[in-house]
């Protein structure tokens, strides 16, 4: 059975002062629940004050990070920079990363087999857009997007990824899933990790829903048996509905 995990991505929100005041406002609300984890991806630019301020319970993420280990790329940061601050998970393959700074499966391939050399747990993010699932697509492009993200990556690190289904139409837009329909996709990319390795392996993945995830939400991603948290937007920028949602989730 897959761990839970409740990820907040901040996307380009909360400089080095905002970051510390989230944890401060959180630090009297002690989280200890040994079958939750909690997640919280800053920018790059407030994980050396996260990192260092973080309480032990919640573990940290870079939102994206480049394939290369050191270089002439003006502006990136690699993965070694992530695993020598201590950073723990990496979102790689954002819609936002995909859509609008144009990044193929391709990169992502890459991104998510540099990750794992360095030891950090990459949150691969999948989805349809509002176009594709009109078309009935939704199968098809996330199934291409999990094969493509994993592929030539060594059968024994399957169990270190983490996915994230995120239909894009729902990121950000208050039109979040259902249940059902966000099971339903999440099941298949359970089927198509099983069928790249094998079933006990692919039943350890967690799988998180996300897209307009609210503490009014949470508990109907949760109650489905492929689902097994949530990468969480909006409602990870505050302390009090960051916190909420832990709770939920415990
Ligand atoms: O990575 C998080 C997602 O893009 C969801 O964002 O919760 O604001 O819809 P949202």
């Amino acid at each position: 059975m897959a761990r839970t995990i409740i990820a907040g991505n901040w996307k380009m929100n909360h400089g080095p002062k905002e970051t510390q005041q989230f944890l401060s406002n959180l630090s009297d609300k002690y989280f200890d629940k040994p079958n939750v984890e909690a997640v919280v991806c800053p920018p790059f630019i407030s994980l050396p004050i996260f990192q260092e301020k973080v309480p032990k319970w919640l573990s940290s993420g870079a939102q994206n990070m480049y394939f290369e280990e050191s270089g002439a790329f003006t502006g990136e940061i690699s993965p070694k920079m992530l695993a020598d601050l201590g950073v723990k998970y990496v979102i790689i393959g954002h819609s936002e990363r995909r859509g609008l700074f144009n990044e193929k499966d391709d990169d992502v391939n890459k991104k998510v087999r540099i990750a794992l050399k360095y030891g950090l747990i990459p949150i691969i993010c999948v989805g349809e857009t509002e176009n594709e699932r009109d078309n009935n697509k939704t199968f098809e492009v996330v199934e291409r997007q999990v094969k493509k993200a994993i592929c030539d990556t060594v059968k024994e690190t399957l169990k270190c990824l983490v996915f994230a289904y995120e239909p894009v139409w729902a990121i950000g837009t208050g039109k979040a899933s259902s249940g059902k329909d966000a099971e339903e996709v999440c099941e298949k990319i359970r089927g198509v990790l099983s069928s790249m390795g094998d079933l006990n392996q692919a039943n350890e993945i967690p799988i998180l829903y996300g897209g307009s995830v609210k503490p009014e939400n949470l508990e109907e991603y949760l109650s489905q048996p492929n689902i097994n948290g949530a990468l969480v937007g909006g409602k990870s920028l505050d302390a009090n509905s960051f916190s909420e949602l832990l709770d939920l989730a415990g």
